[in-house]
This record gives C-alpha cells, structure tokens and sequence, in this order.
C-alpha cells in the first residue's frame, strides 16, 4: 500500500534527495515540513513540485502548535526527520540555534508525534515508524587507522553540532524505551552530491577552483572521512524507513575513506580535464590550494562500519568515490543557475514573496 511521509528538512541537501528519491521513484508521497533556514532550497525540488503526491509546509519543527496542525491535517504513516542545523563552523560561532533545533526541535516533533501516534489504530500504531536521522560524528573520532564506528560504539560527540546530534538521538531511543513509539535512528557518514550548499567543502572547492579563488585546506588536510554520495542515502533511508527494524540503530556508510586534500586534488584533477579553460594566470587548479588554521576541535578520522544495513537489509552504495564525485563536479558545471542564486542569496526569494 502506498504510504505518506512527513519528511522534516525536506528543502535541505540530504532531504531534498529523498524527497525525489520517494516522489520520482516510487508511488508514495511527501509532506515536506521546513522552516527554510539559510540551508532550505526549495529550488532544489523544482522537479517535483508540481507533483500531487508533494505538498509543502513552511513549519518550524519547535512549533509544538504547527506541528499539531500538521499531523491532524496530514495523517502521515511515517517521520523521517532531517530538519537539523548541520554545518560544524556554524555550531562554534553560534551553537544556540543547534541546541534549539536539534535538540528542543527534535523534542517537540517527538512529542506531537507521540500524540497523533497515540490515537491512531492498533494496526496504524504497529506500522507507524519515527525515523531519526543523525550522522557518524556523534561516535567522535578514531585513533586506530584500522577502527571503525560500529552501532554499538560510545557516544563522544567533540562540536556543539555533534552534541547537539548526540541529544537528540538520546531522546529519540528513550521515547521508544518510555512511550513505545517506534523509532529507528540511522547514523550516516559525510554525504556528497548534488544540490549541496556552497559552504560545504566538495561545492566550495569546485565553485573557488572555477573563479580562480583559493582553496582553503584545514591544517594538514589529513583528517579522513568517509564520503556517501547523497543519492545512496536517499535510497538506504527510504529502505530503511520502509523495512527496517523498529528499536535499531542503522550506520550508513560509503566505504569510501579519503583525506580532505585527497578529495580536493581529486576535484582538481577532474577541473582539469573538464574545464582545461582554466581561470587568467592559472597553471593548474592545484596551484590554489592553500592551508588554513585548523577548526578548534577538528576530529582527525571517521569511518563507518555498514555491515549491518548491508547484511540485514541489503543495501549497498550504487556509486564508488570516483563515479560520484565525477558526476558531482559534472552537476555542478551544468547547474550554474542553482548554485549562482544561492551565491547571490535570491534562492527562494521570489517564491516565497519576500525582498
Ligand atoms: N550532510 C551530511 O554529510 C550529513 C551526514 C550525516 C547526517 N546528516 C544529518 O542529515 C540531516 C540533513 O542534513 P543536510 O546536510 O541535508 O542539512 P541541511 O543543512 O542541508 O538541511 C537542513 C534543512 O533543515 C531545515 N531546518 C533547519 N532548522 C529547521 C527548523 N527549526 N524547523 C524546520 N526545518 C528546519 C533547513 O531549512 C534545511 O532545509 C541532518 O539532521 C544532519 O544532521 C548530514
């Protein structure tokens, strides 16, 4: 039977990608609820906007009342909430809007969920699934060069956003323990793909290396991560969402471990071959790379142990690092218009009636 999801942060990069991902391939529909922060795009949904299985809500998920309204309005079958601040820099120059979205945000939703949740039937209560969405950072870093974040790894967020993340996946396992709703919470690795806000550090090298601008590497560069193109996410969360097992907890991961400076002469090396038109004075992409102080905090190696989700669900990542950071930087040569009003700060602007 066909289902409806109240995605949460639906205009954002990883859950715009579900949104399509639900709308485009499969027979299911989307409440998409975001309050469209800095971070919300809904230009990035123009292709399914227009769909009658879509429909958008500008609700803040710290909205007990909205919320309400939402869930009466709506009935949806399932929550996966993305709705999140999400960017570390941001975390330790502000963490206040992190403690209230991420944490009293993720409350509040628990809590209007927990509610409808408790008047539907028996057979919709069974069926209905609370789905978290919370990244690798909440384990904290590994030493070990051959150590991996496995489900059962301890908690040791080290930014104001990881902690934040870190509560709110607490208060998601303990309204299942306390009130029995059914929650699944995922932890996934770095994504990366298309539709990805220029502050993030694949976009911001592609678009400075296209204007010549520098590209500035924290510290050494050698903190590694392990890269998940946002596509493969979509896909591992729908399928998760759907098939998964309420109570667990779900690592997603690329396999793909690279050190930032590998990823960004990777991006260079791609430039070269498909931009050899190369900014006024510029001998090779590479030549802007430059070094920056470190990130206060700055965890030296994630990597994701996704065993789990491929034995119990059969999921696999479609992409390698080099096909998807090559369709990336692909994607980002052919959607200047996205990614220039997001630079000019016009994105939503006229479709939202403001100046
Ligand atoms: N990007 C990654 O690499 C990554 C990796 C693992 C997990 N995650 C998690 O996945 C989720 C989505 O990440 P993303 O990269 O798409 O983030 P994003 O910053 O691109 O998008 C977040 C979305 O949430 C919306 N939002 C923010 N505050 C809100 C509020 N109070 N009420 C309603 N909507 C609000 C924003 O408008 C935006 O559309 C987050 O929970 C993040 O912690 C991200």
């Amino acid at each position: 039977m066909n289902k409806k999801f109240l995605v949460t942060g639906g205009a954002g990069f990883i859950g715009s990608a579900v949104v399509r991902h639900i709308i485009n391939d499969t027979q299911d529909s989307v409440i998409n609820l975001d309050k469209l922060t800095y971070a919300g795009n809904l230009e990035s949904l123009e292709s399914v906007e227009n769909n009658p299985r879509y429909v958008f809500e500008k609700v803040d998920v710290c909205d007990a009342k909205a919320l309400t309204r939402v869930f009466e309005q709506h009935q949806p079958d399932a929550v996966m909430h993305l709705a999140a601040e999400s960017h570390v820099d941001r975390s330790i120059d502000g963490p206040a809007a992190f403690i209230e979205t991420n944490i009293v945000g993720t409350y509040t939703l628990l809590e209007a969920a927990r509610a409808y949740w408790n008047d539907l039937s028996d057979e919709k209560k069974l069926s209905f699934r609370f789905h978290h969405i919370s990244t690798d950072e909440v384990y904290g870093d590994l030493e070990g060069t051959d150590d991996l974040f496995t489900e059962t790894t301890p908690y040791s967020p080290s930014s104001p956003y990881s902690a934040s993340k870190a509560s709110s996946d607490h208060l998601v396992r303990a309204w299942l323990r306390t009130y029995g709703l059914p929650t699944i919470v995922t932890n996934c690795s770095n994504n990366y793909g298309p539709f990805h806000f220029p502050e993030k550090l694949i976009p911001l090298m592609i678009l400075n290396a296209l204007e010549g601008k520098k590209l500035p590497v924290y510290g050494n560069g050698m903190q590694i991560r392990d890269w998940l193109f946002v596509e493969d996410h979509a896909r591992a969360l729908y399928k998760i969402v759907t098939e998964g097992v309420v109570g667990e907890t779900y690592n997603i991961g690329g396999h793909n471990e690279k050190a930032n400076i590998e990823v960004v002469r990777t991006i260079c090396g791609l430039l070269e071959e498909l931009v050899p038109n190369k900014p006024a004075g510029l001998a090779k992409y590479e030549d802007l790379i430059t070094y920056v102080t470190d990130r206060p905090g700055h965890d030296v190696r994630y990597a994701i142990d996704a065993t789990k989700i491929g034995i119990e669900l059969g999921w696999k990542p479609q992409e390698t690092f080099e096909s998807g950071i090559r369709k990336t930087v692909e994607w980002y040569l052919n959607n200047k218009k996205w990614w220039s009003r997001v630079l000019d700060g016009s994105y939503n602007r006229e479709r939202l009636g403001t100046q």
